[in-house]
């Protein structure tokens, strides 16, 4: 009920300062905040994401929170607090790194946890609730909002430390999906305040696949979009502590791939050039996105660029790509 929601908001709030402020001062925190150091984070970016430390101890929170009045229990069953079968209630997110989740309000809904000890699991979220659907917000949206809409430009980044690293690099403009595939109502919100987005997530398998997924929902949304690729499975994190802002500018967003040609790319390793058969099932598919594409302009340029790839006319391909369209008109 409503009551509670409003109880749940004003715990994580005052969860968001008490974990903030457990980081910067209190003892036992060294660990965590030698971690945060040791990733490049400086003491001013850790404020500015209110990047924070549950104690160990469990018992600290929950004691804390009942002092402040709080009811465990509500905190319990909304999902702040966990609860043990035999009904003690619990913070889940001790010994670990924790970054809140703000909503558009900048109201703190949720917290995402990191072990800094190479725990299982590595990162641990809030449960879904009321207040907290992960496939309804974006992390870092609240703050990123007026850069975005400056700049007509979004990028999207798979993880929270993809999203504070960039921003401690000046570029401020980053939301993160947080790990799960952006949904169409992310995209929608995305689509309120800018025309284009970056795709960036990580360079492994699972991270070109997603790109995948996101630069499809992304164009259903009427999106423009373009794809990053971070080398050898890097992730933007590690690519911009490695290489810096003026190479992953230059060469990770400037070089970014258009949406066509990524698709194109993707298609194509899933297919074998050495195979006739397969060479042919590939130029089909392609086929089939391009005929998709509204500007004749783009078409073309496409359907050349296969012609030209694997040898054939123009007019053939052209003549299939039109004719594939009148199939999905
Ligand atoms: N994630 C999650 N639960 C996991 C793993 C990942 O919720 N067990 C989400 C987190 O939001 C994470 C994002 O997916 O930030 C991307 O995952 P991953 O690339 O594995 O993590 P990184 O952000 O690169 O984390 P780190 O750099 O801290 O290792
Ligand atoms: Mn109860
Ligand atoms: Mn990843
Ligand atoms: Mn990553
Ligand atoms: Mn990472």
């Amino acid at each position: 009920n409503n009551q509670m929601d409003q109880e749940s908001l004003n715990a994580y709030e005052f969860l968001t300062m008490f974990y903030h402020h457990s980081l910067v001062h209190a003892n036992g925190a060294e660990e965590a905040k030698a971690y945060l150091t040791g990733r490049g984070l400086t003491e001013e970016t850790m404020k500015k994401f209110s990047v924070g430390f549950a104690p160990y101890k469990s018992d600290v929170t929950t004691t804390l929170l009942e002092k402040k009045s709080f009811h465990l229990h509500h905190l319990a069953h909304t999902g702040v607090l966990s609860e043990t079968e035999d009904g003690k209630v619990l913070d889940r997110f001790r010994g670990r790194v924790v970054f809140p989740i703000r909503n558009h309000l900048g109201k703190t809904v949720g917290f995402g946890g990191r072990t800094i000890r190479d725990e299982e699991p590595k990162y641990l979220n809030s449960p879904e609730s009321k207040l907290f659907q992960k496939g309804r917000l974006l992390y870092n949206f609240d703050q990123a909002r007026s850069e975005m809409k400056k700049l007509n430009q979004a990028i999207l980044f798979e993880g929270y430390m993809d999203v504070i690293t960039a921003d401690q690099y000046g570029i401020t403009h980053g939301v993160a999906s947080l790990g799960t595939a952006l949904t169409d109502h992310q995209a929608q919100l995305l689509k309120r305040y800018v025309d284009g987005v970056i795709v960036c997530y990580d360079g492994d398998n699972a991270g070109i696949e997603a790109a995948f997924k996101a630069a499809e929902r992304l164009k259903k949304a009427g999106l423009e979009s373009r794809i990053a690729s971070i080398p050898d499975g890097d992730d933007p994190d590690g690519y911009l502590k490695a290489n810096g802002k003026e190479a992953f500018e230059r060469k990770i967003l400037n070089q970014s791939a258009t949406y066509m040609s990524f698709v194109l790319t993707y298609l194509k390793r899933q297919y074998d050039p050495a195979i006739e058969a397969s060479r042919m099932q590939y130029i089909d598919e392609a086929i089939r996105y391009i005929a998709a594409l509204t500007k004749p302009i783009e078409r073309e340029h496409y359907a050349r660029e296969l012609a030209d790839e694997y040898n054939l006319s123009i007019d053939t391909i052209m003549g299939e790509v039109e004719s594939k369209r009148q199939h999905i008109m």
